[in-house]
């Protein structure tokens, strides 16, 4: 049992001295007090990558803006590990704002991005305008996303007319899933690529402060990072562009059935819950909790 616990301290010694060792390697060029589209920019220039992830709540958002993070993305799949839905088609507008409300509420440093749901902007640019507004209004967010190029643009130009920053999303986009019929790899063929290339240059051209690239060849996600002066995020986009953004739920192994090949897992919390939760529940049936101490 000692043994065990020496060899538990050792193992979370050197957990830390790893992890103190990657911070200090970490190129962070420029301490920012509160992370801005500028900023962004600036970290782009300098080379330093941009971390990102989604969160759909306030105790999460908390720990993670704590943890450093410069960009919380509300995501639409909020829809799949927030509601159980199969798609992000289902989420509304109303509780696309709800869940960044609570985000809000609970950070500090970090700015905060938050997806127009689908049907909310890409039929009429006076209705993405409208929703738009609503979030930044109602929710206090930073910035909106919406996923597509070419064919969303008159609702990319109206939102930014109205001095709301736009973060652009290409390569597998979800709310098209219906379209692609799979979740596989997008733009492998050199049209589609060529059609990526198009719409990531034009949303820059219309003012978009940053893309993410969905789930598409590492070589050509380099080339649009490289090609494009905005911060590129990829997800399971390779190396080579600006920045990183995951799911939370995926990365933190609490979604366990989610195992694409790009997902790295932090954390393992599935299994650590289950196990908590089996403990608490034999101690409320052996009538072992509450216990002396634990009662007024
Ligand atoms: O909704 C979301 O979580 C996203 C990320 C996958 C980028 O759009």
């Amino acid at each position: 049992m000692r043994g065990f616990f020496i060899l538990k301290s050792y193992y979370n010694l050197k957990t830390f001295h790893d992890l103190s060792q990657k911070l200090q390697n970490m190129s962070v060029h420029k301490e920012f007090k509160r992370i801005t589209t500028h900023a962004l920019l600036e970290m782009k220039q300098a080379g330093e990558k941009i971390a990102m992830l989604t969160a759909y709540d306030f105790s999460m958002a908390k720990i993670i803006d704590d943890a450093g993070i410069d960009i919380i993305l509300v995501g639409d799949s909020a829809s799949n590990v927030m509601a159980g839905h199969e798609t992000t088609l289902p989420i509304t507008l109303d509780q696309m704002i709800y869940h960044a409300q609570s985000v809000i509420r609970a950070i500090k440093r970090c700015f905060v991005v938050v997806d127009l749901p689908f049907g909310s902007y890409q039929g009429n640019s006076l209705e993405a305008l409208a929703a738009s507004i609503r979030i930044m209004k109602e929710s206090g967010a930073h910035a909106v996303k919406l996923e597509g190029g070419s064919e969303v643009r008159e609702s990319v130009e109206r939102i930014l007319s109205a001095g709301i920053p736009v973060m652009g999303h290409l390569g597998l986009t979800p709310q098209s899933i219906y379209k692609f019929g799979t979740y596989t790899v997008r733009a492998k063929e050199e049209e589609e690529a060529q059609k990526l290339i198009a719409d990531a240059k034009l949303l820059e051209q219309l003012g978009c402060f940053a893309l993410v690239l969905e789930k598409i060849p590492a070589e050509l996600a380099k080339k649009v990072s490289a090609a494009l002066h905005i911060p590129i995020i990829g997800i399971g986009a390779g190396p080579h562009v600006d920045g990183q953004v995951l799911v939370m739920h995926d990365m933190l192994g609490i979604n366990s059935e989610f195992k694409p090949r790009f997902l790295r897992k932090y954390a393992d919390l599935y299994p650590i819950i289950k196990e908590a939760v089996q403990h608490y529940v034999g101690d409320v049936k052996s009538q072992d909790f509450p216990n002396d101490k634990e009662q007024y």
